[in-house]
Order: C-alpha cells, then sequence, then structure tokens
C-alpha cells in the first residue's frame, strides 16, 4: 500500500513543481539565507532569565503525552512548554546547524571535561532526526531493570508501531514491515535521493560482508536512514502528535511557560509554580503532574522542589522532602566525528532557490539533516557475535560542513584549522563513529536554588577506567578506514583529509596512539542525554522513577522522557523517547480508571 502511495505522492510533486510560485521560493530563500547570517553573530543566553518574574504568583508532558491524555475528554490537561512552536523555518531537517543559533536551543554547556572534548568547547545540536529506536536486547534488558516486562521489547514494539506512521519511497532501501507501524502520528521515512558517495559507502560495507539491513529490525549492517520527516519536513514529537491534539478543547497549551516549581505536600504533587509572559503562576493540579521538561529540565525541577541527593540540595539551601539520586547519572552516545574524506565526485553546487524548489517537493539536500545519508551498526570485540551492535556508523556526504560547523561544534580554531578548514566541501563525505553503549557516566547539578541559572551538566565522556569507551571508538575508527580501503571507495578515490592534528603531533601519524590522542581531542556528545532520573527497582540503587514512571516517595508526580532510560540504548533517543510518552499515557488512563484500548 504504501509503494503505491509514494508512487503517488511523487506525480503528485510532478505536477506542483510546475505551480510553485516564485514567492514561496524567494520566502524560503530568504529565510535560510538570513539563518545563515544570523547564525554567525548569534550570542546564546546563558541562564534563563528572560523568564523571570517579580510578580506574586496567581492562580490560575511531553506532546505524546498531552495528546493521549487529551483523547479522554472530560479530563483537562495544561501543557506548559517553556520553547515555541514550529514554523516553516524550524520545518526544513537540513537547517539543523543554523537553528542551533536560535532560540529553539537552549545552548546548556557541559562543564569542561578532562577526559574528552579537549579540542572543542561544548556542544549543542538539534535533533538530528534519525529514526532507530535501540536493539530488542536494550528493551529486553530494560524490562529487567525496571522488574515489568511493560518495558520489555515484546510490549515496546507494540508501542513503537503504535506511534509510527511507516511511508516507503526508496524502493531500493530495506524495509522489513512486521516492524513497522502504519497509520501512527509519527512519520518515518527514507530520504531521497540518495547521494552517490551514500552508495559507494553501501557497496562498502557490502565488500567487508556486513549486511544492507532495516536496522529497526534488530540487524547488524547498514542502511540509508530512516528519518522522522513527512515527506521532507521534520516532523517533531510537537507537530507528529499535536497537531491533531492542539484543537482539543480540554488541551490547553501555553507556550513561553517556564516551570520554577512544583509544589509537594505530605508527599504529594499539589501544583505548579511557573512563569509567563511577566508574571507568575500557581496552577493546581487534580490529577497528577507529568514532568516532560528532558534530560536537563527535568532534574533541574526536581532539585529546585526538593527530590534530589540531600547533601546537594542541602548545599544549596533548598529544603529536602526526598532524598533521591536526581541527576547523579547522565549518559550520552559519545561521538567521533573527525575522519573527513575527500572524493573525486562533486556535488553539483546550484544556486539556493533549486534546493527550495527540491524541498517543497519533500527531496532534496534541504530535507535530510546534517546531510546525514547513511547509517550502519556494529559489533566492537567487547559484543562480537551476539550480535547486539555497540558502535554505530553514520556518513555525512557532501555539503556536511559549511561555515556554522565550527561554531555549532565549538572547535577551537587550532582544530578547525587541522581537520576541516581546507576540505574541498562538495567532495567530502564525513564518518560520525558513535560509542552505543557507553559505560562513563556524568551529572547534572543546580548552579544554585535559583530556578533561572543553568544547571551544571558534566558530560564526563571516556572517563570509564577500563577504557571500554575509548577502545570501542577506536575500533569503530578502524571499521571506517576499511571502509576507506574498499574497492567502492577506490572508485570515487576516497581519501582521508586534514591532519594530522596539531594537538597530537607527538604520536605517529594515524598510529594508535595517535587516534587515541585525537579521540581525546575530538570525541564530543550527539545530543543525546538520558538517564538523568534512571528508572529501576530500588531508590537506594539509584533509581528515581519506578517502572509505572511514578518519582519514588512522591504521589500525583511523574517523568516522561529520556532522563527515566536506564542506560544509553543501541539507537537515537527520540523514537524511544516517544515510546515513554505512549507508555504513559497508557499508564494514566489505566490509573484513573480508562481501560480502553491500552496496550499494557
Ligand atoms: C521567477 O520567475 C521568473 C520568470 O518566470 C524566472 O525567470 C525566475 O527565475 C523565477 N525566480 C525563482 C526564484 O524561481
Ligand atoms: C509558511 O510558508 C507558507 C508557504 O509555504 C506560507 O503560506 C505561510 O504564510 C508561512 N508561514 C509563516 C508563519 O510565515
Ligand atoms: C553545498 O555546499 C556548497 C559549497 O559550500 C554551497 O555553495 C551550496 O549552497 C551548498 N548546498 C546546500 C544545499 O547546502
Ligand atoms: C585521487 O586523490 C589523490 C589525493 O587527493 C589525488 O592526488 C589524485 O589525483 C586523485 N586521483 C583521481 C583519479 O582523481
Ligand atoms: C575517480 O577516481 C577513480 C580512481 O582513481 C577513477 O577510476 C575514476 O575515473 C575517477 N572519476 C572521476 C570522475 O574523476
Amino acid at each position: 500500500m504504501n509503494k503505491d502511495l509514494s508512487v503517488c505522492i511523487l506525480l503528485f510533486c510532478a505536477v506542483l513543481q510546475a505551480h510553485t510560485d516564485n514567492q514561496t521560493v524567494q520566502y524560503y530563500v530568504d529565510l535560510i539565507s538570513e539563518a545563515y547570517e544570523n547564525g554567525l553573530t548569534y550570542v546564546f543566553p546563558t541562564s534563563a532569565y528572560e523568564y523571570y518574574s517579580d510578580t506574586i504568583p496567581k492562580r490560575a508532558a511531553g506532546s505524546v503525552a498531552a495528546s493521549r491524555l487529551s483523547e479522554i475528554n472530560k479530563w483537562s490537561v495544561l501543557v506548559l512548554e517553556a520553547g515555541t512552536f514550529w514554523n516553516n523555518f524550524s520545518d526544513i531537517p537540513n537547517m539543523y546547524e543554523p537553528i542551533a543559533f536560535t532560540h529553539f536551543n537552549w545552548e546548556f554547556n557541559s562543564t569542561p571535561q578532562t577526559t574528552a572534548c579537549l579540542g572543542v568547547g561544548g556542544s549543542t545540536l538539534i535533533n538530528g532526526l534519525v529514526y532507530a529506536r535501540g536493539h530488542k536486547s536494550d528493551f529486553d534488558k530494560w524490562g529487567k531493570v525496571a522488574g515489568n516486562r511493560r518495558w520489555s521489547y515484546e510490549t515496546v514494539l507494540k508501542y513503537f508501531k503504535k506511534s509510527e506512521n511507516f511511508v516507503y519511497r526508496d524502493a531500493d532501501a530495506p524495509y522489513e514491515p512486521p516492524y513497522h507501524g502504519e497509520g501512527g502520528d509519527l512519520q518515518v521515512e527514507y530520504h531521497l535521493p540518495r547521494s552517490p558517495q551514500l552508495n559507494a559507502w553501501l557497496e562498502a560495507n557490502r565488500e567487508l560482508g556486513y549486511e544492507i539491513v532495516d536496522y529497526n529490525a534488530n540487524r547488524l549492517g547498514a542502511s540509508p536512514s530512516q528519518l522522522n520527516t513527512r515527506n521532507g519536513r521534520r516532523d517533531d514529537d510537537g507537530q507528529a502528535f499535536l497537531r491533531h491534539a492542539r484543537k482539543r478543547r480540554n488541551l490547553k497549551i501555553l507556550t513561553g511557560s517556564y516551570v520554577t516549581k512544583i509544589q509537594i505536600e505530605k508527599e504529594s504533587a499539589n501544583g505548579v509554580e511557573f512563569t509567563h509572559k511577566g508574571k507568575n503562576y500557581y496552577v493546581e493540579v487534580r490529577k497528577e503532574v507529568i514532568l516532560s521538561a528532558g534530560v536537563f529540565g527535568t532534574p533541574q525541577i526536581l532539585m529546585l522542589s526538593g527530590v534530589g541527593p540531600r547533601k546537594h540540595l542541602e548545599e544549596k539551601g533548598i529544603e529536602v522532602i526526598k532524598d533521591l539520586e536526581v541527576g547523579s547519572t547522565l549518559r550520552d552516545n559519545p561521538t567521533f566525528y573527525g575522519l573527513n574524506y575527500g572524493t573525486n565526485y562533486t556535488e553539483p553546487i546550484r544556486p539556493l532557490a533549486d534546493y527550495v524548489k527540491e524541498y517543497l517537493n519533500g527531496v532534496g539536500p534541504l530535507a535530510i539533516p546534517g546531510s546525514t545519508q547513511g547509517v550502519g551498526f556494529y559489533e566492537s570485540s567487547y559484543s562480537k557475535g551476539t550480535g547486539i551492535p555497540d558502535i554505530e556508523l553514520m556518513i555525512a556526504v557532501a555539503n556536511a560542513t559549511d561555515q556554522l560547523t565550527q561554531r555549532y561544534f565549538s572547535l577551537t580554531d587550532q582544530t578547525y584549522e587541522d581537520v576541516w578548514k581546507y576540505n574541498n566541501i562538495p567532495q567530502t563525505f564525513i564518518f560520525h563513529v558513535v560509542n552505543l553503549h557507553a559505560q562513563s557516566s556524568g551529572s547534572v547539578r543546580l548552579k544554585s536554588k535559583n530556578p533561572f541559572e543553568y544547571p551544571v551538566i558534566n558530560s564526563n565522556f571516556l572517563s570509564d577506567p577500563e577504557s571500554r569507551d575509548i577502545n570501542t571508538l577506536y575500533e569503530g575508527i578502524q571499521i571506517c578506514l576499511k571502509m576507506g580501503e574498499t574497492k567502492a571507495m577506490k572508485a570515487i578515490n576516497a581519501t582521508l583529509q586534514g591532519g594530522p592534528l596539531r594537538a597530537c603531533k607527538r604520536y605517529q601519524y594515524l598510529s594508535k596512539d595517535y587516534w587515541y590522542c585525537v579521540l581525546r581531542q575530538i570525541t564530543v556528545n550527539l545530543y543525546h542525554p538520558l538517564g538523568s532520573c534512571p528508572m529501576g527497582k530500588d531508590p537506594k540503587k539509584g533509581a528515581v522513577v519506578d517502572s509505572e514512571l511514578r518519582v519514588f516517595g512522591i504521589k500525583k508526580l511523574r517523568v516522561a522522557d529520556a532522563s527515566v532510560f536506564p542506560f544509553a540504548l543501541a539507537g537515537h533517543p527520540n523514537a524511544p523517547t516517544v515510546m515513554v510518552g505512549e507508555q504513559l499515557g497508557d499508564l494514566v488512563k489505566r490509573a484513573h480508571g480508562v481501560d480502553g484500548n491500552l496496550i499494557a
């Protein structure tokens, strides 16, 4: 069914293209040009004081949760959202570099690191839209950790399928229908078209014995990336789940609202304090508070409300309501992205208006975030033979770098000059080497009890005493270097570019010691933070929420975002975060006596 549909869409697009009027194209050309200009000079806020208010408070969950809860029309759902709604600009997938330099980004930075990121000043990415759920074994382990089979693969797969609307538009790409859903709110599709560099990389995989697979069907191997786009436009969770729900009369979404505290009395969450347009408000909660403020915001709000590690709260002068290890873990997928290859394929450079026209028809480079055209999952020697991936490679083809790249990755001038500056961009592709199951973990702490101060984030990458994290990334680099030597890659004359990195010049270029030095210089996060309020059975062993997403020891308070992941998954967190939102919907419905249509 999907295949036919995609053909129709393409035909329809061909007709549309003829009518795409000048004005619309010009509007987008201006939007993009301005964003790139502004991106070079945008100054980030360093706190949330823009939300500050000194008025006396007045009486007065994430998108998936809000959408599911508002299905029950006798419940009223209030969403307090600090951000704003999507717009025409944020819709463009490949604007995810310039969009980092706008109000869409908090720009939280990590504290200076000693074990990684030595050649960078911090890092921020807005979700790159790759749809990769994680491996079956991750969820089976999650079910065990939580002590509840609702988090095991068999159950979570049903939730993944419920949310998804898979549209099969690249007939040459792998697709295993039993693992995908149709008709859900979140669209998943392959990008179009494929670049010759991507095809060469897929061929290189085959040469080395890696298969071309649907990686969301728990397989090792590579494929073009499956993206959360809707005919080439960003389909973020807000759009996907609130598009329809937002019209419901029992759902009120207050954008520009900044939550400062959850009022907890007698171990029960009774209401929420927030600021909105310069005024303070207090809203009383009849049923439950659902906290979906993200991996940094959720622990921050909990700690400000008196739920957190006793010693830390006391140090900051906050009355302790419940002593829990909030923010004591912070995980991510440490990523190395210093492998640039030049080729003799040249991406034709056309006027921006051409790309805009393609985008308006759902295809072309603007529709592919970060030019990440291909994704693959591999085993290191740590997981060899298990079928469980612990290395991911992403290939970002020509046009993956531009004048914003240095700012975007906060590269120091020296690092940028050594590895990026002299690339011939239309001929270059870049490998991102991702450690999927990193052992190191960091923390989120309060700077002070002032809710408008940003939290203190310490990512602590590559700090595990056994060095497993850095060893795994090194093995990932070796896979890339082997790929560079394949016939398929030689046919486009792929050549490693840039380097040696001056910071590592004391080591022989390309030796193992050299790569270990480089890894400590330019390993960054993939902006996949997770796990700051982990789910588990025992709060004495660090668990913050139970298997029904309830904060231990506090009634009427649940968390629904990537903070609750108990560990890093072999995927990208957006898909499992949506799954958490779906679970939340069912859990709250069940808790309040609604039994129809629940999965578990
Ligand atoms: C706008 O229309 C004119 C005349 O049809 C054409 O020459 C021009 O290239 C168009 N501009 C864009 C941006 O498509
Ligand atoms: C978004 O773009 C469409 C054309 O694609 C235009 O009709 C609409 O007015 C734009 N919205 C805003 C808020 O500018
Ligand atoms: C690709 O890169 C070239 C060279 O920097 C640039 O001129 C062109 O506009 C880029 N195209 C896109 C779609 O970003
Ligand atoms: C291949 O790349 C190398 C290194 O960049 C270059 O010297 C050589 O001329 C290229 N060969 C072809 C056939 O493009
Ligand atoms: C690229 O390089 C390869 C290998 O050196 C060569 O066979 C091929 O003809 C070159 N292609 C182009 C377009 O120069």
